[in-house]
């Protein structure tokens, strides 16, 4: 009898109907796109991996020192008994946070892989009996319901992935964060900081070339899900810091005038010699920035810590009084909410919406 449950809250033909619209809005778009978290299937998420070991790659690292340095103080500022982690993948950096946390009841990992996040979770259930883990299968990005579960609640959301959303997608994500929080429940979140563009740009095209061979995986994926024709040889790797925006871009440039065909959309897409698609952006931040982000979203920054090279940051923010933000856009209140089954203590009990 274990104290685990996991609960879906999307279908299995949602992540291709994603993938579909942002292909065929992407590569049609000018100039053309792919949003990032198309990297990350099984070969991805281990390039990533792969990155995360990097000299040049220094955010996992940084946040893991600050994590180590922290996990005391941010388990007795939150006072948390509910800990719900976003995008947490293999859970591998939260296990210090938990072990900080003796009054912890609830650890909800929510993560759009079902793969990794189940078997994380049960690891974790394993380790620590005492504690009950709802793992959520949801996309992080949309408004999610949690479960129910005692406060005070800690959010987190680690890794710096934040940056990979624009300045309208933040703030809409934040704003969804503040709607799942009480009062006195907290936000700990992870950013990479703005610095030296040799060192970012060497972070993300390093000597090696995994982070070029992570970038191109994006086209196998579409390849290999859409029937697609890429040549990943046809494209190269590039990185740019972008000065005004203060972020990276990771794009593809095409080496020649070229055509690719997607059979599942029935597309032909042509490419010009030096043509770029915008595979990602990964923002860096100042603390004044993540201050005033918090705040618009009804959060309000109360801790900041940096590694001891000041490269990245952990920021705690507490959820105000009042709610402080605008209200969620219209559509978002019945989008994306998981049917929550609501019990705990029993074993797995999947529920589909
Ligand atoms: C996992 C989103 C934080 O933006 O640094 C690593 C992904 N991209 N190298 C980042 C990534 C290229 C990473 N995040």
């Amino acid at each position: 009898m274990s104290d685990f449950q996991l609960t879906r809250t999307l279908d299995e033909h949602s992540a291709d109907t994603a993938l579909r619209a942002d292909v065929l809005h992407g590569l049609t778009a000018s100039p053309k796109v792919l949003p990032p978290k198309w990297f990350y299937d099984a070969r991805g998420s281990e390039l990533f991996e792969e990155i995360t070991r990097l000299p040049e790659y220094y955010p996992t690292r940084a946040e893991r020192e600050i994590l180590l340095a922290r996990a005391g103080e941010i388990a007795a500022a939150s006072g948390a008994r509910t800990l719900v982690e976003l995008g947490s993948g293999s859970s591998e950096k939260t296990r210090h946070l938990i072990e900080a946390m003796p009054a912890l009841d609830t650890y909800i990992p929510v993560d759009v892989s079902e793969s990794a996040l189940e078997g994380a979770a049960r690891t974790l259930q394993a380790e620590h009996p005492g504690l009950r883990v709802h793992a959520l299968v949801a996309d992080f990005t949309k408004p999610l319901r949690l479960p129910e579960a005692p406060g005070p609640r800690l959010v987190v959301f680690l890794g710096g992935t934040v940056g990979n959303l624009l300045p309208p997608e933040r703030a809409e994500f934040l704003a969804s964060v503040r709607a799942m929080l009480s009062p006195g429940d907290a936000l700990l979140m992870g950013t990479d900081l703005v610095k030296d563009e040799d060192v970012l740009v060497a972070a993300y095209d390093d000597a090696q070339g995994v982070t070029a061979e992570f970038n191109k995986n994006v086209l196998a994926v579409v390849n290999r899900e859409l029937g697609a024709d890429f040549r990943t040889d046809d494209f190269t790797h590039v990185a740019v810091w972008n000065r005004e925006q203060e972020w990276i871009e990771m794009r593809l440039r095409a080496r020649s005038d070229l055509v690719v065909k997607v059979r599942a959309l029935d597309l032909v897409v042509p490419f010009a010699a030096g043509e770029e698609i915008l595979t990602e952006v990964s923002a860096k931040f100042r603390q004044d920035g993540v201050r005033r982000e918090l705040a618009e979203a009804g959060l309000q920054l109360t801790q900041w810590w940096t590694d001891g090279e000041g490269r990245f940051a952990l920021s705690l923010a507490v959820a105000d009084g009042e709610t402080g933000w605008a209200g969620t856009p219209a559509s978002s209140e019945e989008a994306g909410r998981a049917r929550v089954t609501g019990t705990t203590g029993t074993d797995e009990t999947a529920t589909a919406a």
